[in-house]
């Protein structure tokens, strides 16, 4: 008996020998190469995701795809599954390239939002009928046909995006009916529609969980529109009509989540049942940037993180991009730019290692 107790014991120590030299021998261990934000945030039960745009995915020179898989388990396609990607003209669908952005997705093991089915901005054709009966089955028949054709592929979905736009001349009013966009889809089919999109959706596919998607809605304090979003949700929560909230998150370095009540927006939400996920986070810096500006934003990702991991019901961070090179901010904020993760030559940013570091430590 002791003979075997024996041989166990050096059997013990020859193999932890043997990983020993593996360590050393390769110079850096196995974890270390494995060391990605994918895999720390899935040891947390964290989806960690990135907006892709078709063009780069598919590029056979740059690393994005690879980098794109490697570091992240969830994936919004930035603008191919809108409306006017999707229905290019009344009853017309178009699936091509989004089928391809969502089958990386799938042969990666990787978590999808869909985004978006009712926004403003991007609807095409739709934007142009003056009718409220036609406008009506025409947003039916774009959900059912793209919910039906993504359902079991497609888990979240942003119902609606960007459906508040304090109305100043209602500002007495704390009722968010009075505070909705005055878009073609509230011209045309009233104050209900947001309602309604929710309703249609819970319909087309049960199993998808429902998002209402906003910006500017993350600061507590002092936001009207941060507390319009929370009673549209809260009410579609008490109806059962909606699953979670997306804080899209696109921000700059004034932006101090402690001080500015991050934690107790995010606590309201979790404390009704509503699932939280940052969707579109992108942190812009004057442009050209230094070392003292990636520190400031590295520093706001850091606090972001470290808030949204605290609250039980945040399920998912999604960066609007991952690297410098493919950002939508220089575009739409002249002076700024270097909003992510990556710089314009894909390589790991001050913010990557602070993103990084609140997932191994939290
Ligand atoms: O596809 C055309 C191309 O054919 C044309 O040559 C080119 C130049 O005109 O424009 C291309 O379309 C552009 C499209 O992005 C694809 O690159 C549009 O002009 C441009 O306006 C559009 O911008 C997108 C923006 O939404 C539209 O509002 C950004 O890429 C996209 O990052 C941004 O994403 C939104 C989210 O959906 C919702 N939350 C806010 C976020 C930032 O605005």
């Amino acid at each position: 008996m002791k003979y075997i107790y024996f041989l166990f014991i050096v059997m013990v120590l020859l193999t932890s020998c043997a990983s020993e030299l593996t360590t050393s021998a390769s110079g850096n261990s196995s974890a270390e190469s494995t060391e990605t934000l994918r895999n720390i945030a899935s040891q947390k039960g964290i989806y960690i995701g990135s907006a892709v745009a078709d063009t780069p995915l598919f590029s056979k020179t740059e690393p994005y795809s690879n980098i794109f898989v490697k570091e992240f388990n969830m994936m919004v396609a930035e603008n191919e599954m809108k409306f006017e990607y999707l229905q290019t003209s009344s009853n017309v669908f178009y699936w091509f390239i989004a089928d391809r952005m969502v089958n990386v997705a799938l042969a990666n093991n990787m978590q999808i939002r869909g985004h978006a089915l009712l926004w403003h901005n991007q609807s095409g054709w739709a934007s142009s009928v003056n009718n409220p009966a036609a406008l009506s089955n025409i947003l039916s028949n774009h959900i059912f046909t793209v919910m039906r054709r993504y359902s079991n592929k497609i888990a979240y979905w942003d119902v609606v995006n960007e459906a508040i736009e304090v109305n100043n001349s209602m500002v007495n009013s704390s009722n968010f009916y009075d505070h909705l966009r005055k878009s073609f889809w509230w011209t045309n089919l009233g104050s209900n529609y947001v309602e309604y999109a929710f309703q249609l959706a819970r319909a087309a596919d049960p199993t998808a969980k429902l998002f209402y998607n906003d910006y500017g809605i993350e600061r507590y304090n002092n936001n009207p529109k941060a507390f319009y979003a929370y009673q549209l949700v809260s009410n579609l929560k008490a109806k059962g009509l909606i699953d979670g909230v997306g804080f899209q998150m696109h921000i700059d370095t004034n932006f101090k989540p402690f001080e500015n009540g991050f934690e107790l927006n995010l606590k309201r939400y979790s404390d009704i049942g509503v699932e939280i996920q940052i969707t579109e986070m992108d942190v812009r810096i004057p442009v050209p940037a230094n070392s003292t500006l990636y520190s400031l934003q590295a520093n706001t990702y850091r606090e972001v993180l470290s808030i949204a991991l605290s609250n039980s019901n945040f399920t998912a961070i999604v960066f609007w991009g991952f690297t410098d090179k493919y950002s939508w901010i220089p575009d739409f904020f002249s002076g700024f730019g270097d909003a992510l993760l990556f710089n314009t030559s894909y390589q790991k940013k001050p913010s990557y290692d602070a993103v990084m570091e609140v997932l191994k430590n939290k």
